[in-house]
């Protein structure tokens, strides 16, 4: 990776305060966090070698492939806010492929709370950690995952698993695909402090409200299906389960079951 250009093009005009490039690191995660890094930091590696997922689990990368980076930054919000800094990442990754790659725009998607999807399947992932949270100011450590020029997948992940070449059939440039998405980060972050607005842009690229769903609550293994009625401005799932109750779940994972329509994204 060229991370002069990440440097001419994020850190001289003063968006990012440094880039950290690494050949190889357990977790760019993990790194910020460790050494207590300061907002506007970012840190990419071509070699993560232990990268985290949600729910503990691995976050599989080929080397020189695909996007793993960390991004820092603090944000003056409520406790009961920090999800928005989720949503709001989510939403700023799929607006910049949304001018990357024109053609994929009528198969982006968002998937509850975070994923963002290529034809149903996953291309990315986002793993937050905000560890001061009783501050006013919060810092937050956006862990992104973005499959760019992957063509191998894991066995367990393949059938919903994608990347920009999978979908598109050409390489597309690293560098080049950071360089924007920082960009449409910085350039709206006080959507994080008016959740009505955000949620409604993001609800706006979801693939499954009105949906039938699967969803499994990851800390207990529970599961149940049901029909998707919104997403709530707390970011909380809204579950119409099968015996007709109307649910909100604030952690977990979906599938959706329509057949041909983002089936076991
Ligand atoms: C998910 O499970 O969907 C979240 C995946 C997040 C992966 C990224 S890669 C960069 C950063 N470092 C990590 O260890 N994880 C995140």
């Amino acid at each position: 990776m060229d991370t002069g250009i990440l440097q001419y093009k994020l850190v001289r005009p003063g968006l990012l305060k440094e880039v950290i490039w690494l050949d190889e690191v357990n977790s760019t995660n993990e790194y910020a966090a460790a050494r207590n890094l300061g907002s506007d930091s970012l840190v990419i590696t071509d070699n993560q070698t232990g990268g985290k997922g949600r729910f503990g689990r691995v976050w599989h990368s080929t080397p020189g492939k695909n996007i793993a980076m960390s991004l820092v930054k603090s944000f003056r919000i409520g406790v009961d806010e920090v999800h928005n800094a989720g949503f709001y990442t989510s939403l700023k990754l799929l607006e910049s492929l949304l001018k990357t790659h024109v053609h994929l725009n009528d198969k982006l998607a968002l998937k509850w709370p975070n994923d963002l999807m290529i034809n149903g399947r996953k291309t990315a992932g986002l793993l937050m950690d905000c560890r001061d949270l009783k501050n006013p100011v919060k810092k937050i450590i956006l862990g992104i995952g973005l499959n760019v020029n992957e063509s191998e997948f894991h066995a367990e992940i393949r059938h919903k698993a994608t990347s920009l070449f999978a979908e598109t059939g050409s390489e597309s440039d690293l560098e080049g695909q950071i360089v924007s998405f920082i960009n449409e980060f910085y350039s709206e972050t006080d959507l994080i402090n008016d959740t009505k607005e955000l949620m409604g842009r993001w609800k706006s690229h979801c693939c499954h409200i009105g949906m039938p769903v699967r969803f499994r609550l990851l800390t207990d293994g529970e599961e149940k299906n049901g029909i998707v009625k919104d997403i709530g401005d707390d970011g909380s799932l809204k579950l119409e389960t099968e015996d007709g109750k109307l649910l909100s779940y604030y952690s977990g994972e979906i599938s959706l079951l329509l057949s041909g329509m983002n089936s076991n994204a």
